[in-house]
């Protein structure tokens, strides 16, 4: 059970405090079950007008994730009560359980996550609407590594709020160039430089695939481009393509009306990167990395691309567009190409890819993909550090072969089956054999119907603290 308190906690609290929430327990007012939360008013007097007690539930069934979750949820109540400052007391078995940085890592995110709001364009609010701008933590211990830590996960909490800030902005207000100036906004001051493509400059450098999918809209298409120097010289790169549909309506192949309004959503991989590399401009290790978002809308139009059209990518690549609704891979395989062409050593995709990978791991992990275990790995390691999940699924040999076209090199989509699969075996074919992760976030991106408690309903910014945490694993390396 973790204790979170607002307001400020004097000395001596603690134990009058202990003995009122043995009481508590006792009387099953509060079970401690996970999520749970239980205001209490001057608890014996303490100095702090409110105790809030908030359950993580089974000791057994403990983990960082769950627990930044609670945590999420909770300040998220606090914030619709208007608290503006917590204090949040650690139980002993609590801090006995991992590492104090971890623990502070967790916290920190976790109430600094519970800012994010997704009723921002509602004129009249029903709750009010404070930001939380103050957290102690109590109950750490090792206060160098976790003081550390916060400042790190104050830095990855900001870059992921505002990620989800633009993942739920409207698709009429959240164009190409708009993602354009607010990202030229936001590095404006960090250490980034930033190079926009627009499409004469896509087309001289051949990248037909990405300009097949902008053909159907009236919004010109961009590819951002942010480049992060602090490595050393021939040191590892590493490639961040992230997809940035800003509507995919499907094209031709158009979507059923049904929902189609999350795919406003459909550019959350492209912001993940650009959010990731905005924590990695603060957080400065020491490693190149390159970050590339192609962005365009997906629309049905008399311009629009058809199934049976063959386009050539920028690697020389000829497609045959089977399904206009497949158009993430198109764009990403540009942006892959891209990267490769620029010097990236090692290429992590990330894309609300497939709504295959939604069926098979709900919005609680991102799938991934991988050619090579060591990359998947540090993958692994930095989602276990930003409490994020992800879960590899295979590349057998098996499925070769099922993206080949009978008119061209490549066919963008096949069998009915296996698509979160089939999405990866044609992305595979434009990195040149260079170590590469494919996250499909198609479920981790955004949670819906709020089905599942321990995830924050809406964006969730899923891979930006995963991509951050990367580069300073890589670095290490
Ligand atoms: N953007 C969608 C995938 C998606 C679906 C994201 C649901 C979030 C929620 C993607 O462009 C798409 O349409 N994928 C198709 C591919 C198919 C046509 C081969 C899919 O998964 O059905
Ligand atoms: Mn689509
Ligand atoms: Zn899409």
């Amino acid at each position: 059970m973790a204790l979170l308190e607002w307001g400020r906690f004097g000395r001596g609290d603690r134990r009058i405090l202990k003995g009122a929430i043995t009481g508590l327990l006792k009387d099953g007012e509060f079970r401690g079950r996970l999520l749970e939360v239980a205001f209490v008013h001057n608890l014996n007097n303490a100095t702090s007008k409110w105790t809030v007690l908030v359950g993580v539930g089974k000791q057994e069934k403990f983990d960082l994730v769950r627990f930044r979750n609670a945590l999420h949820a909770a300040a998220r109540s606090l914030r619709k009560r208007g608290h503006k400052e917590v204090t949040v007391l650690l139980t002993k078995d609590l801090a006995g359980k991992t590492s104090p940085a971890d623990l502070a890592r967790a916290v920190t995110e976790g109430v600094a996550l519970g800012n994010f709001e997704i009723a921002a364009l509602k004129t009249r609010h029903e709750d009010a609407v404070t930001r939380i701008d103050g957290l102690s933590i109590g109950g750490l211990d090792g206060q160098k590594a976790a003081a550390d830590a916060v400042k790190e996960a104050i830095a990855l909490a900001d870059a992921t709020n505002q990620v989800r800030e633009w993942i739920n902005a409207p698709a009429n207000t959240f164009t190409p160039s708009v993602f354009v100036d607010k990202v030229k906004g936001a590095v404006k001051g960090a250490d980034l430089e930033i190079e926009v493509l627009d499409m004469d400059e896509m087309k001289k450098l051949k990248m037909g695939a990405l300009l097949a999918v902008a053909r159907g809209s009236d919004e010109p298409a961009k590819m951002i481009v942010l480049r992060y120097k602090n490595g050393r010289k021939g040191g590892p790169m590493l490639g961040l393509v992230g997809k940035g549909i800003t509507f995919d309506s499907g094209g031709i192949s158009i979507k059923p009306a049904q929902n189609m309004e999350m795919m406003k959503s459909d550019m959350g991989g492209g912001a993940a990167v650009v959010g990731a590399m905005l924590a990695i401009a603060e957080l400065k290790p020491k490693v190149n990395v390159i970050g590339i978002v192609p962005t365009t809308e997906n629309m049905p139009s008399g311009h629009a691309i058809k199934p049976g059209d063959v386009v050539t990518g920028s690697g020389g690549k000829t497609i045959e567009i089977i399904n206009t609704d497949a158009e993430g891979r198109l764009i990403l395989s540009d942006g892959i190409t891209y990267a490769v062409k620029h010097g990236a050593t090692h290429i992590v995709d990330i894309a609300t890819l497939t709504g295959s990978i939604m069926r098979t791991l709900g919005p609680v992990a991102m799938g991934a993909f991988s050619n090579d275990p060591k990359l998947m790995d540090l993958v692994r390691r930095a989602a276990d550090l930003a409490g994020e999940r992800v879960w590899e699924l295979p590349l057998w040999a098996d499925y070769d072969g099922l993206m080949d076209s009978q008119v061209a090199d490549l066919k963008n989509a096949s069998v009915p089956w296996a698509g979160a699969t089939t999405a990866a075996v044609f992305l595979r074919e434009f990195v040149e054999g260079r170590p590469w992760v494919h996250l499909d976030i198609a479920g981790s991106a955004w949670q819906d119907a709020g089905e599942l408690k321990t995830i924050p309903r809406g964006p969730t910014g899923s891979g930006v603290r995963l991509l951050a945490h990367l580069a300073g694993l890589l670095a290490d390396n």
